[in-house]
């Protein structure tokens, strides 16, 4: 090639009706050769599309030849003219023209990929992630990863707009308490010493507010060594922010009006004001703290009907002496399911971790007669108390659990998701926002019984409840509030303590021994005698928004290189082996 020439004049994407008669270089990866004797097609695609290249046999036969020869996934270059199709394409951006070629460069040569690059592959997950590479030359996860770089843009325009600063800060640090189990790197020069990788800059954005930065903000990866699933990674990024001289107000207004700016830069649309509700409510109307409120299908309380309170049903009768409640949820217009439908959303709430021993079934039928599992104990009275309680209508079967609150919310909350997924309720274009706010402070540990933080230890209490904080804590609420979208947790934050006696008290409350605070946070509680500002702030989980906004089933989806559910690495191989030489020079046995 001429050294004076480019590469390519342009993409395999921008070439239209208006470039017709330009001559062209492009460039770009063979996706499809199409031979019909004289005249020759080739696809050539990069990441702003595919463009037609044309090769005819009566005029050129060595360059055709060529073309034909071409094998999937080579790279090639090719000159010549934009010309009209005769047959046009209205699916893609370059339908409407093709390119004349006279001349074929092959840059580079492939060997036949694992599996077929296109959105619709035949390959499965664990292949397509050994090759994350050409996975990603699919446009599905190009433009994933396009939209990503969009969405961290948009966060990042609006934050620099209100004087935030962004910050670095280490990856080598102390463990910090987040609740999950840290990443470890052994020390070399200190044999038997460790640095842990940050579960979240938390502690040091606080330290950035006490050095008087004001407002700071940080496109940041954490490490957890949790449970990997769909919507986690043993890696994953953050938009990590901090604010001094807030309110819990003033913080959910700032971030309320960048998830607004990030859906109209990004989906272009207008959101309404984000509703708010308290973490009791959604525990008690949707058994969960991240609803999807993208259906109806509330949790309704029925202990105090007649219906049930004057019943001879056992579990009925038993429930108040066994602190049982009972509670229902409607499922509209599943009337009609089968009785292998119904066995198994039984099945379904009676898996361990849900725990409820069956669902009691009322039909309203079409008709507008009323049956259920349990007529011996039901009169038509009761029944239609139950069902008036409910709100049902003709058509729909109403579902009633009897159990502790807890297992009876969190049974009856799964169950909602379960059934809206099975029955379609959700509707793919409509968006649920919600900040959920007035979360406890503590809870109790279900193995030890020990007081533990919610969120973490540096959450402030709620300024109504200070005065249960040596009573009653478990009755304290935090100033912390989560963003929940479509079900999905994907900011969570909260004002902070910023007073050293309150902070002292709180690692108190947790157990932890004086010489246990200070080796842990001695750092902190010391800076706070210098003068801590007020000062609140979130985290914003940037992997969860990406996968929200593309579409993306989990958040492997829209990560360039991610980990599988068992956290490995399956392109590069990781974790792997070290030599041996390596680990003695760390003092690390391996039992
Ligand atoms: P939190 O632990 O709630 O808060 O994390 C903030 C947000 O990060 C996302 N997230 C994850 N995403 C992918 N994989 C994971 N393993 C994972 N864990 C969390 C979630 C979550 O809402 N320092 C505090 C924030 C603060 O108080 O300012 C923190 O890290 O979307």
């Amino acid at each position: 090639m001429n050294a004076s020439t480019h590469y390519r004049t342009h993409n395999c994407g921008e070439l239209t009706e208006k470039d017709i008669d330009k001559e062209v270089i492009i460039c770009g990866w063979v996706a499809k050769v199409r031979d019909f004797g004289g005249l020759t097609f080739v696809d050539i695609r990069d990441r702003y599309g595919i463009t037609q290249l044309a090769f005819n046999i009566e005029t050129n036969e060595a360059l055709c030849l060529k073309a034909r020869g071409l094998g999937r996934e080579y790279v090639v270059q090719a000159k010549g003219k934009v010309i009209e199709r005769s047959n046009k394409n209205k699916n893609i951006a370059t339908g409407d023209i093709e390119i004349e070629v006279n001349d074929l460069q092959i840059l580079n040569e492939s060997i036949t990929p694992p599996f077929t690059i296109e959105n619709d592959t035949d390959g499965g997950e664990e292949l397509r992630m050994k090759y994350r590479y050409l996975d990603i030359r699919r446009p599905i996860l190009n433009e994933r990863l396009v939209t990503r770089a969009k969405v961290i843009k948009a966060m990042r325009a609006y934050l620099d707009e209100r004087n935030f600063t962004e910050i670095e800060t280490p990856v080598l640090i102390k463990s910090t308490p987040e609740g999950a189990r840290d990443f470890l790197v052994p020390s070399r020069m200190q044999p038997g010493n460790f640095y842990a990788l940050p579960q979240s800059p938390q502690i040091l954005k606080q330290l950035l507010m006490v050095a008087g930065m004001d407002r700071y903000y940080q496109v940041v990866k954490c490490y957890r060594d949790e449970d990997f699933r769909g919507d986690r990674q043993p890696e994953f990024t953050q938009l990590d922010c901090e604010m001094s001289f807030v309110n819990q107000e003033d913080v959910l207004q700032t971030f309320e009006g960048l998830t607004k700016y990030v859906f109209k830069e990004i989906k272009n649309i207008d959101l309404p004001d984000i509703i708010r509700l308290p973490y009791a409510d959604a525990i008690k109307y949707y058994g969960s703290d991240k609803p999807d409120l993208r259906f109806d299908c509330k949790i309704i309380d029925i202990d105090a009907l007649d219906a049930i309170k004057n019943n001879t049903f056992p579990l009925f009768q038993n429930a108040s002496s066994a602190k049982h409640i009972v509670a229902a949820i409607v499922a509209k217009g599943c009337v009609a399911m089968s009785r292998k439908q119904t066995d198994e959303l039984v099945d379904y709430v009676k898996m361990p971790n849900r725990g409820l021993s069956g669902l009691i079934q009322v039909k309203v039928n079409e008709d507008g007669t009323i049956k259920s599992t349990i007529d011996k104990f039901m009169n038509e009275v009761q029944l239609q108390e139950i069902v008036q309680a409910v709100q049902a209508e003709k058509g729909d079967l109403i579902l009633i659990a009897v159990e502790k609150e807890s297992k009876v919310r969190k049974a009856l909350g799964d169950l909602r998701l379960e059934l809206a997924k099975k029955q379609n309720w959700i509707d793919k274009d409509k968006w649920s926002l919600l900040w959920i706010v007035d979360f406890p402070l503590f809870e109790l540990d279900e193995e030890t019984g020990a007081i533990i933080f919610v969120h973490h230890p540096f959450c402030n209490i709620h300024p109504d409840d200070v005065a249960y904080f040596d009573s009653d804590p478990l009755k304290c609420r935090a100033q912390q509030y989560d963003l929940v979208i479509n079900g999905a947790e994907c900011l969570s934050g909260s004002i902070r303590i910023h007073n050293k006696e309150l902070q002292d008290k709180v690692f108190q409350k947790l157990g932890f021994s004086e010489a246990e605070k200070d080796e842990r946070f001695g750092f902190m509680v010391n800076a706070f005698q210098y003068g801590a500002p007020p000062h609140g702030g979130c985290a914003f989980g940037v992997d969860r928004w990406v996968a929200l906004l593309t579409g993306a089933d989990v958040i492997r989806d829209v990560i360039a290189f991610p980990k599988n559910n068992s956290g490995r690495d399956l392109m590069m191989d990781a974790p792997s082996v070290v030599d041996p030489k390596q680990l003695k020079e760390l003092g690390i046995n391996i039992q």
